[in-house]
């Protein structure tokens, strides 16, 4: 089963409008030396105010998919209605959106996001006909005690409960260890390939062995040109999802230059 990799850029509280739009025309005149086939999915989670500022970029004759797709980076799952500072999935169509980042740990930790929130959102997404990332990960005391597995299977399971095995084969996760995000440590890629291969698992007990061989599985945490080309050579990683390094064209076209030359 060949799965197409998938680079995405997750640029979090960062960059005013006229900071986005230079990072975005960096990362377009890079893409514009390739074809569509030629690239993984490239993807931008940029700040809701820069969204109409950076579009996806579709390939002129429409046949070779899309060569960059935007990224919401939350959403609320009710249409619209009296939720203030919140945005729906119809408004992040509507400014261009093809996937929506749900379950940062950065959400869960500093807005209280639970399992349930998640799995809502996921649902209100993929009725909105966009893609969710589903970032999952433990911290370093459960690491350090041995409960990786099982946390992670649970937000898993959690996540996409009542998902049909056609809507979790569309999906996205990623594997985003707590320990690993923004501290320049990376996990080692074999541990991250062994966590990804058991969440593929847990994806099959839920949803059967097809949507576990089409669904995407991401790593992200501290990942840099320096990394990428070993984490993108293991079974079970089909792309990384990027903070600080998607922050800067030159590193973030290098992650996506190397993974060309490992696995495209
Ligand atoms: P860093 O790449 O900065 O560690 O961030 C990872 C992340 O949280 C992406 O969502």
């Amino acid at each position: 089963m060949s799965r197409k990799p998938i680079i995405a850029g997750n640029w979090k509280m960062n960059l005013c409008r006229s900071e986005a739009k230079a990072l975005f025309e960096g990362i377009s005149s890079f893409l514009s030396n390739y074809t569509a086939p030629q690239l993984p999915t490239v993807v931008i989670a940029p700040v809701f105010t820069s969204l109409c500022q950076v579009h996806s970029i579709d390939c002129s004759c429409g046949c070779e998919g899309k060569k960059l797709s935007v990224a919401g980076q939350n959403c609320h799952w009710e249409k619209s209605g009296a939720f203030t500072g919140e945005i729906s999935c119809e408004m992040l169509k509507d400014a261009g959106c093809d996937y929506v980042i749900i379950g940062h740990s950065e959400r869960r930790q500093y807005f209280s996001e639970t399992d349930e929130m998640i799995n809502k959102k996921a649902k209100a997404i993929l009725a909105n006909g966009m893609i969710p990332i589903i970032c999952c990960g433990e911290s370093l005391e459960q690491r350090e005690a041995g409960s990786t597995d099982a946390w992670v299977s649970s937000q898993i399971r959690a996540a996409l409960d009542g998902l049909s095995s056609e809507e979790v084969a569309k999906s996205v996760i990623a594997y985003e260890p707590i320990w690993a995000i923004g501290t320049g440590k990376s996990c080692d890629a074999d541990e991250a390939n062994r966590v990804c291969k058991m969440i593929r698992n847990v994806v099959s007990e839920c949803a059967g062995s097809s949507a576990s061989d089409s669904i995407r599985i991401l790593y992200g945490g501290s990942v840099k040109p320096s990394t990428i080309e070993e984490q993108m050579s293991k079974s079970d990683i089909d792309g990384a999802l990027i903070g600080g390094a998607s922050l800067k064209a030159d590193s973030f076209n290098e992650i996506i230059e190397k993974t060309m030359k490992v696995c495209v």
